[in-house]
């Protein structure tokens, strides 16, 4: 057992705190890890709202990069010393999807078994089966995926959901290829990773929507051909317009909302495709003409984690990325303390930054 510190959401919309943490040592199948890395990602914010469920106190925190600093029996894949990315799609090997050769939809993936406690012994739900705004953190040896060592933290740590969730759904769910033309709403680290990741699929034409013109900024430096600034001009109509008058190929939603997920919606041409990335919270529902969701055809997809397969992609992004075709980089738009995620989330809703990356 070890006393750490670390970043928790204690009750519903209250501000987030820095609290002591007990890690236990790693049990069978398990690790701890030093982190050195995590970025600020809007599931977080989410989960201090009480937006994904009610399990409060979360340890926030979920994309990450570290080193392993104790594995528990059994553990061969990773050692300690290794540098490792956390993800949150630890597969199991033996569910349907997994048996069908469909990893990335794995449903019984793994988490570490033993809790994370407050001093009292409070059990905290780690965020994502994670937890990683804290000095060590314990998870499954699975949720460690080793990634060349010389790609530095803050940018590697990106790739464990924010980043990889958007460049996964636009190449994994989306299926972009060379020639589509794509548009992306909400410029985030999500959208701006779906953005980078249709780039590097190559697509013809990437169009970046976002009601912030600093977001627009950033969205062209990952690779967007052309911006619509949606408080000016309705998307729907942007989009078509900049499309020949036919929508887009394959439509991102990164925003989360009944709202933006009707222009992605109605932004995608004839047989389209829609990914939904954005995660809407349980008060949110969805009307449309069933004749349209007919009439159009196509196919409308949801994303999780970009439909990643951890063991595959982040060795491969960071090699990319070490290349200098993937500008993980470029996300980083601060790096803060651990005592910062509360101010960072404020800087996230006024639009300030891209990420914020808490470093250890
Ligand atoms: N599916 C997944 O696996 C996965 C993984 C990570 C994050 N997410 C989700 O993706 C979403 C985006 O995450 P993020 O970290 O990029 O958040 P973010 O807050 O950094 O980005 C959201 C962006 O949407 C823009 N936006 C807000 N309202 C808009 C509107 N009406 N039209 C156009 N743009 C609008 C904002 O200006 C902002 O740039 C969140 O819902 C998050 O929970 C999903
Ligand atoms: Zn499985
Ligand atoms: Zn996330």
């Amino acid at each position: 057992m070890q006393e750490v510190r670390g970043v928790i959401a204690r009750a519903k919309g209250a501000p987030v705190e820095v609290a002591t943490i007990l890690v236990p040592a790693p049990g069978p199948g398990e690790a701890v890890v030093r982190i050195q890395a995590c970025g600020v990602c809007h599931t977080d914010l989410h989960y201090r709202q009480g937006g994904i469920n009610d399990d409060f106190p979360f340890l926030l925190g979920h994309e990450a990069a570290g080193i392993v600093e104790e594995v528990g029996d059994g553990v061969t894949d990773v050692a300690p010393g290794d540098y490792v990315v956390l993800n949150w799609r630890a597969v199991c090997g033996n569910c349907r999807a997994c048996r069908r050769g469909r990893p990335w939809y794995c449903f019984a993936t793994h988490n570490a078994t033993q809790p994370m406690t407050l001093t009292d012994g409070t059990t905290l739900s780690p965020a994502l089966g994670i937890g990683a705004f804290i000095e060590k953190t314990l998870v499954h040896a699975g949720q460690c995926t080793k990634v060349d060592p010389a790609a530095r933290p803050a940018a590697a740590g990106l790739l464990g959901c924010g980043v990889m969730a958007g460049i996964g759904a636009a190449v994994n769910t989306g299926g972009v290829g060379r020639g589509d033309s794509v548009a992306v709403i909400g410029c985030g680290g999500v959208g701006d990773g779906a953005i980078a990741g249709a780039r590097l699929a190559g697509a013809a034409k990437i169009i970046a929507v976002d009601t912030d013109p600093r977001k627009l900024d950033w969205a062209r430096g990952f690779g967007a051909t052309h911006t619509v600034n949606a408080k000016e001009s309705d998307p729907v109509e942007a989009i078509r317009a900049l499309t020949d008058g036919f929508g887009a190929d394959v439509v991102i939603e990164a925003v989360g909302r009944p709202e933006t997920y009707k222009q992605a919606f109605y932004a995608r041409d004839l047989a389209g495709t829609v990914v939904l990335v954005g995660v809407p919270t349980p008060d949110m529902t969805l009307e449309l003409p069933l004749l349209d969701v007919f009439g159009r055809g196509g196919a409308l997809k949801s994303s999780w984690y970009g439909d990643c397969l951890p063991s595959r992609d982040f060795p491969l992004l960071i090699d990319l990325y070490r290349q200098g075709r993937l500008d993980l980089d470029a996300f980083v738009t601060e790096e803060i303390a651990l005592d910062g995620v509360e101010d960072a989330f404020a800087r996230m809703h006024s639009g300030d930054v891209l990420r914020s990356v808490v470093l250890l």
